[in-house]
């Protein structure tokens, strides 16, 4: 592997740490491995409370593996998170659901046997119900077609279904915080449009968003903050704008 680069700030550091509120959730240091593989090496984050922050790579650039530590699915190997205040680097994954961490994770993994109802359902679990009206006319309204697929078995959905299916999900659980993984990944762009539509959507309704994303132009887009992550570390990080715009992003990521 190659030796990691030096972190570039789009904007000096600490430049506006008066202003910013503290984080939602604190990541520093964070190191994962794969027995000897180094994948995910010594990365700093900070997610603002009721913001979107993107996690943006290539291709084997560590995103998933980031966010599998931060749900307590990988061990970490050393580093802390910090999620509003309390350190849960040692926490089991139900502990961290529990603190309201929930994972939309890469490839959907809905249960495709099951109806479109019962996997909503399952969402709710760790509320100890099954989803109260409420909870369901709010995932209609943002996905009215899975309100008209309800009884219908998940398997049959288009591939934007289902990640429309899996984003309700996570939703019935009341996160504070949704981790999202690829939720763009091999959508039409028309849907990918929609899916983004909605994350923006459920962002305004108060909830704080980590999109880990390959697609680098649209989640940069909606995001106020972005991370580049390159071979397991930590290579650029500023404002959305700031990198769509930076001279590194275009040239390796957006083609231009
Ligand atoms: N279970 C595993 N065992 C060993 N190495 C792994 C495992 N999963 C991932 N890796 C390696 O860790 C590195 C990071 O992989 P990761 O899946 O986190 O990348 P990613 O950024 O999510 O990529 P993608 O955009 O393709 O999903 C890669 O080099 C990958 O080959
Ligand atoms: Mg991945």
């Amino acid at each position: 592997m190659s030796a990691p680069a030096p972190a570039v700030h789009a904007t000096p550091a600490g430049a506006d740490a008066a202003q910013r509120p503290a984080a939602a959730l604190e990541v520093r240091g964070l190191t994962v491995h794969y027995g000897h593989i180094e994948a995910v090496r010594g990365i700093d984050m900070a997610l603002e409370p009721g913001g979107i922050t993107a996690l943006v790579g290539a291709n084997g650039a560590g995103k998933s593996t980031t966010l599998l530590a931060l749900s307590g699915l990988l061990p970490k190997v050393s580093g802390s998170v910090i999620f509003e205040g309390e350190d849960i680097t040692r926490l089991a994954p139900h502990q961290i659901v529990a603190r309201g961490i929930v994972q939309v994770p890469e490839g959907r993994a809905i249960l495709t046997t099951m109806t479109v109802r019962e996997n909503l359902e399952l969402g709710a679990y760790r509320r100890g119900n099954s989803g109260t009206p409420k909870d369901f006319d709010y995932v209609f309204a943002l996905f009215p077609r899975l309100k008209e697929r309800l009884d219908g078995v998940a398997g049959n959905l288009s591939g934007g279904e289902q990640q429309m299916l899996a984003i309700a999900r996570a939703l019935m659980a009341k996160p504070r915080l949704l981790l999202l993984d690829e939720p763009s990944m091999g959508l039409a762009p028309i849907v990918v449009q929609e899916i983004f539509r909605a994350l923006r959507s459920i962002n305004a309704d108060g909830l704080t968003l980590f999109l880990v994303e390959q697609n680098v132009r649209q989640a940069l887009k909606i995001a106020q903050r972005g991370y580049v992550l390159e071979n397991g570390s930590m290579a650029l990080s500023g404002s959305g704008k700031e990198l769509l715009n930076h001279p590194r992003v275009l040239q390796a990521y957006l083609g231009v």
